[in-house]
């Protein structure tokens, strides 16, 4: 079986931090998301695997590379526009050519990974399994609707309820989804859709199993996404302290500590994940935060966030929350004269203010 892993798109719900990055490539537990992809697929004996890239083509390969510290050998596969996931599919023949394949969204995460799901699909070959779970917003994702544990109808993005069992971003096919693919028509939003792709094969009698998950699953397409994913993958994070802690701090629950960081006269509640050479001095880092390599983290309060690398954050006048802040990122405290904030922002920035 062949891995396809998608990697393109604009990440448009995610600027202006995917101004500058991919969105495959955001940290969750210091991690980028699509590198748990790529292991899970590893891990499941998929190790052929077509990653299918846009714009953001250069960053990607430089991450992934040939992606052997994965233990996978990476193809890229060009998609020119983001047309669609049903597009991607179509783009990527060649590569797969006539054997099964397992699609996985690069910006998915899934907890159980697709050992099981990989399995399954050998053991009993179909020509389409769908992953799908239950969720509050259905209206936001592709729905299944199921009758008697059988897949009758499929909709993208439905305007009225049909049904909570959303698609989760992993798919297996047989070679008829190229049939599928060149038979659909762009939907609304203007794109080819997987799931009007897979709607086809139904329609025109071939199988759809479905799949219901039982472990969380996030598509971290949304900074609240990307937060409850930081969440729930620091909450698994090993407690080992790599740097050095100074006898005036506290460093309490489950905390990595990468090498080189330091800690001065400051309390660390995990979970909590820090990357290599990061400073953190007079400060209170709080559960759920993420805070990457190469950082000064001094006199500041912060908790349930996301830092990325190289920030220098000295000083702010009320506890950061539920954050998200880009490479390189500079707060500091004024002098106090005048009172009044002061921004240098990017494009499509978001601030809240006490
Ligand atoms: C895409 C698919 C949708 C699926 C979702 C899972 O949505 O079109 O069917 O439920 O991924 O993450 P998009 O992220 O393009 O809005």
């Amino acid at each position: 079986m062949r891995g396809l892993v998608l990697s393109g798109g604009k990440g448009t719900r995610l600027r202006p931090i995917t101004f500058t990055s991919a969105k495959q490539l955001l940290p969750i537990a210091n991690k980028p998301v699509l590198f748990y992809c790529l292991e899970q697929l590893a891990e499941a004996g998929v190790t052929d695997v077509g990653i299918v890239v846009g714009e953001t083509k250069a960053e990607i390969r430089e991450a992934v590379g040939d992606g052997s510290r994965f233990g996978i050998k990476a193809t890229y596969i060009e998609q020119d526009s983001p047309a669609g996931l049903a597009h991607a599919v179509m783009v990527s023949e060649h590569f797969l050519k006539d054997d099964p394949f397992i699609m996985v969204l690069g910006d998915n995460l899934l907890r159980d990974g697709v050992i099981s799901i990989v399995r399954e699909f050998h053991d009993k070959p179909t020509n389409c399994q769908i992953l799908l779970t239950k969720v509050k917003n259905p209206n936001q994702f592709g729905v299944a609707e199921l009758r008697d544990g059988k897949v009758i109808r499929l909709v993208e993005k439905p305007k009225e309820f049909i049904s909570d069992l959303a698609l989760v971003g992993v798919y297996l096919f047989d070679r008829n989804v190229f049939k599928a693919v060149k038979a659909i028509k762009p939907s609304l939003r203007g794109e080819l859709e997987i799931t009007d792709a897979i709607q086809w094969l139904l329609t025109n009698g071939y199988t759809v199993r479905p799949h219901l998950v039982t472990g969380w699953w996030k598509d971290t397409g949304r900074l609240e996404d990307i937060l409850e994913a930081n969440r729930m993958v620091l909450d698994g994070i090993e407690d080992k302290h790599l740097g050095k802690i100074d006898e005036r701090s506290r460093v309490e629950f489950k905390v990595f500590l990468a090498e080189g960081t330091i800690v001065e006269n400051s309390v660390i509640r995990g979970p909590v994940a820090v990357g290599p050479g990061t400073r953190i001095v007079d400060s209170f880092v709080g559960p759920f935060t993420s805070i990457a390599g190469g950082c000064t983290i001094k006199g500041v309060e912060v908790e349930h966030s996301i830092i990325l690398e190289g920030c220098k954050i000295e000083g702010a006048g009320a506890r950061i929350i539920d954050s998200l802040m880009g490479r390189n990122v500079v707060i500091r405290q004024g002098d106090g004269q005048p009172r009044a904030y002061q921004f240098m922002l990017g494009d499509y920035s978001g601030i809240t203010l006490p």
